[in-house]
This record gives structure tokens, C-alpha cells and sequence, in this order.
């Protein structure tokens, strides 16, 4: 079993707060595992450090072999290593179709293309990317919505076209953060399908989500955080039968079981 990610020692201090305490973890081709712990246990800074959001104060972080530590954000993706946020990243008065090729592009604006594009060379691969990302958001039913513009869409709708940009750009390896938040749990269920179906494309996933009947019938393996640190790692069952875990929990005012 070869790790597509390693993290290794992975900290960051903001002033005097330790987000992200010495984490370490890999993370081999086609798994899903998933990042589960209390609000403000470091989840999203660990993404946040991994994809080049923020830079570590101290660890190293290992992709496809070779060290990408605070590579910056479009520089991972070039290498197949994208995120997406936990607010949606949804340019709501742009159609699905200018979403998803924003996201074919890296983040570019549609109406950037012709002048980037200009050569007949560059043209094909543009009709190469439009071929692609048809097939894209086929594969995932949203092709009826396509011209319709994003923020007239269902929030379910919206959930999914994130994840149609995210898989725009091609990547080996995507980290949603709290995909299913606000979800109703058929929606949640709906993702959960997408994710699987991302996973059979070969793509690897880290995963967070407070939702535990939506990470149960995902993840492979599960890391529980808590105050920047992991706290255990195992199989769903295992981790959420951990009594550390509950009282980890139970200690911040939640149970464990919450959803
Ligand atoms: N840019 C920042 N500056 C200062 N403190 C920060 C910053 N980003 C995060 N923190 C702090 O780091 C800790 C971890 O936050 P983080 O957002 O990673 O938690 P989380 O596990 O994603 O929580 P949640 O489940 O609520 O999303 C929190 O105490 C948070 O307030
Ligand atoms: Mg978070």
C-alpha cells in the first residue's frame, strides 16, 4: 500500500494557539478517509496546511512522493492535489456549464479564455476541455441544469456543482471540507453516492463532515482530531466505539452520535 499523501509533524501556531499539533498521517491511492473531531479541533487549518492555503509552522507534507510543503494552491492542483472549502465556492450569478469550466481552468474566469487561448494549438485542448467537462457534469445528472444560472439552483444542486468544479481540474487527490453541512439527510445521501462514484475515477478523498451516518457509509478509515492533535485513527466503527473519542465529544457538549 503506497501513500499518495503523507503529512508528517504537521504544526501551525497562530499567536499563541497551537490549530495543528504535530499531525502526521498518509493517505494511500483510492482511500477515502475522513477527518471527524469537535468545532475548532484544527480540521480545516490541517486542509488549509496540506492544500497551501496557510503554510505549517513546522512539518512536512509528502504528494505522489515528492515534498510539496506550502506549495502554493495552484501549484498542487497542477499536480492533482485540490480542495474545496467549507463555504461553497459557487460563483452563483454564472451558469453550471461557466462554473465547471472555471474549474477546467484552475480557477480562471471564463471570460479569460479567448485571450489566453488564442493559438489554433490552444483552441483544441479548449474544445478538448468543453468535450470533458460536458462529460463531466453528465456524469453527475447535471446536465438538464447546465445553463441555468448556479444560484437559481437547489442548495443540494449547488453541493454537487462544487464538486463537478473540483473534479474539473483533473485531480488524483480532492479534500472537501464539510460537504454535506446544512444537507437534508437524503441529500447527504446523494453526496455520499457522488463520492463513492469520484472514488471509482481512481480519485483518493479526505474528507471532513460532523455528519456521522454520512462518514460511516464513506470513509474507509477515520481520523479523529481534537485541540490540533489526533486523538485516534482506525475504521469508522472503531473510532466512534473509542471511549476517548466520546469524551471528546461529551466534554465539548456534544455526543458523539449527534446525527
Ligand atoms: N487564521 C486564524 N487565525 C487565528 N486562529 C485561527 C485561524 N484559523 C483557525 N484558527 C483557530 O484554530 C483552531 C482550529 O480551527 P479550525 O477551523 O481548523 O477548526 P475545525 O476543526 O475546522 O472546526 P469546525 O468543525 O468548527 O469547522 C480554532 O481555535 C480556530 O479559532
Ligand atoms: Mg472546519
Amino acid at each position: 500500500m503506497s501513500a499518495l499523501l503523507n503529512v508528517s509533524g504537521l504544526t501551525r501556531r497562530f499567536g499563541g494557539l497551537t490549530a495543528v499539533s504535530d499531525l502526521s498521517f498518509a493517505v494511500a491511492e483510492r482511500e477515502i478517509l475522513g477527518i471527524i473531531g469537535p468545532n475548532g479541533a484544527g480540521k480545516t487549518t490541517a486542509i488549509n496546511l496540506i492544500s497551501g492555503v496557510i503554510r505549517p509552522t513546522s512539518g512536512e507534507v509528502t504528494f505522489d512522493g515528492q515534498t510539496v510543503t506550502a506549495f502554493p494552491p495552484h501549484r498542487l492542483a497542477a499536480r492533482g492535489l485540490v480542495r474545496t472549502f467549507q463555504s461553497t465556492t459557487v460563483y452563483t450569478d454564472r451558469t453550471v456549464w461557466e462554473n465547471t469550466l472555471r474549474g477546467a481552468y484552475h480557477g480562471l474566469y471564463p471570460g479569460f479564455f479567448p485571450a489566453v487561448f488564442g493559438t489554433a494549438q490552444a483552441r483544441r485542448r479548449s474544445v478538448e476541455t468543453e468535450r470533458r467537462v460536458a462529460e463531466l457534469i453528465e456524469w453527475l445528472g447535471l446536465t438538464a441544469v447546465a445553463d441555468q444560472r448556479a444560484g437559481d439552483l437547489p442548495y443540494g444542486y449547488q453541493k454537487t456543482l462544487g464538486m463537478v468544479i473540483t473534479l474539473a481540474a483533473e485531480p488524483r487527490l480532492v479534500m472537501l471540507d464539510e460537504p454535506v453541512a446544512g444537507l437534508s439527510a437524503e441529500e447527504a445521501d446523494h453526496v455520499r453516492d457522488t463520492v463513492l462514484r469520484i472514488r471509482e475515477r481512481g480519485i483518493t478523498v479526505v474528507v471532513i463532515d460532523h455528519n456521522m451516518r454520512f462518514m460511516k457509509g464513506l470513509c474507509d478509515r477515520v481520523l479523529v482530531m481534537n485541540q490540533g492533535r489526533e486523538l485516534a485513527m482506525g475504521t469508522p466503527a472503531e473510532v466512534l466505539a473509542d471511549p476517548r473519542v466520546i469524551e471528546a465529544y461529551l466534554g465539548r457538549g456534544h455526543a458523539a452520535h449527534q446525527h
